[in-house]
């Protein structure tokens, strides 16, 4: 059966009238904006943000094209990969009907997207080398399966999925397959992002929150067939990204080559921390990572964790997920937090278990 992007699309949304905002019903230049019901007279703030940005960002759009060497058109931007994630749920998974297959322990936003949208979920967690069940999923696979969640570089477990695996998957199923690559800068491993053209049910999201230092913007990237990304684009609302978010964006997306020299930077010093980690009493493994976080399992999280906050430090607890038992996971900070860290975790460790 050949994948049918209007076999997955929600059939309302197929038949849904998007709202036409004012921006979008005129084309060329005009100096006299008397359509969008905007403050003519200005802001307390500057003299133009009183007006609403471009709702299909174009120009940050046409940059990321050039950079990721894609259409403008096979480009989605969200308010974080967070809202991409939400509107794959909302623009192809059917309430109450439909269901998602995902890979856990993994980013949880699938999960309580799924439960938002109130879609079934279906779980084939990883194997205990953190590496795809692909038998399991293609088990699981059913007419209502809508999406299959794919988190590479993983969250929280830090390694790179099998290419193999995911284009196993990518040829076998009919429904969309998301590879959520938020943590790809910080990897060895090739994009999807460039395997479009091959995959018509790929979706990859990616994100300037992680390698590109801008959490704080809430700038999220999903690519996909010029189809798909039509779909999400008639259910987003009409002015998703802010006007300050396209320009600073745009700042950015300027300056590469400072961003590939920070991603060097973490990785060593990632490669660094896991090295002193791995080296201290009790620490049972410092997983490999192709991101900008180790997981590290050794016992009594609990306690290391309370420890770390009475020192000022903030870790993450992930003992709780599936197959991360007596696990903590750590982002690189910088260098002066990373030793902050270590003296923190050394000294712990002393206590802890020569008073045990
Ligand atoms: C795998 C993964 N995807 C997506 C996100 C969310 O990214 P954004 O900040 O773009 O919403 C995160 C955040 O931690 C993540 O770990």
């Amino acid at each position: 059966m050949k994948f049918d992007i209007k076999k997955i699309v929600r059939p309302n949304i197929e038949i849904l009238k998007a709202y036409s905002s004012a921006k979008d019903e005129y084309t060329g230049e005009a100096n006299v904006l008397l359509d969008a019901n905007e403050n003519s007279l200005g802001s307390p703030l500057t003299k133009w943000y009183n007006r609403y940005p471009d709702p299909y960002q174009k120009k940050v759009k046409e940059r990321l094209a050039f950079i990721k060497q894609i259409k403008s058109e096979q480009i989605f931007l969200g308010n974080g990969s967070d809202e991409c994630i939400d509107n794959l749920f909302r623009t192809f998974c059917e309430p109450g009907k439909d269901n998602v297959i995902i890979c856990p322990p993994t980013y949880p936003m699938y999960e309580v997207g799924a439960n938002i949208n109130n879609i079934e979920i279906k779980n084939a967690p990883l194997l205990p080398n953190f590496q795809l069940n692909v038998a399991h999923i293609e088990q699981l696979v059913n007419e209502q399966t809508k999406i299959i969640w794919i988190c590479s570089p993983n969250n929280p477990t830090g390694n790179s999925l099998d290419r193999i695996d995911i284009e196993t998957i990518l040829n076998h199923f009919n429904g969309l397959v998301v590879v959520d690559e938020a943590y790809i800068n910080f990897s060895k491993q090739k994009s999807f992002a460039q395997s479009l053209i091959d995959y018509p049910n790929l979706v990859v999201l990616q994100t300037l929150s992680k390698a590109w230092g801008l959490a704080g913007l809430r700038l999220g990237m999903a690519f996909a067939s010029e189809e798909i990304i039509g779909y999400m684009n008639k259910v987003k609302a009409p002015y998703n990204i802010s006007m300050v978010t396209q320009e600073l964006a745009l700042t950015a997306l300027e300056e590469v080559g400072q961003v590939n020299d920070m991603i060097a930077h973490l990785v060593d010093m990632r490669i660094a921390l896991a090295a002193v980690i791995e080296g201290m009493p009790f620490v049972e493994k410092v997983y490999p990572s192709d991101t900008n976080f180790l997981l590290v399992k050794i016992p009594k999280v609990p306690e290391l964790y309370r420890y770390l906050l009475t020192q000022g430090i903030v870790v993450r607890d992930r003992s709780s997920l599936e197959n991360c038992s007596d696990s903590v996971r750590i982002t690189i900070g910088t260098e002066q937090e990373n030793t902050l860290l270590i003296d923190a975790m050394a000294k712990w460790i002393e206590f802890t278990f020569t008073n045990d």
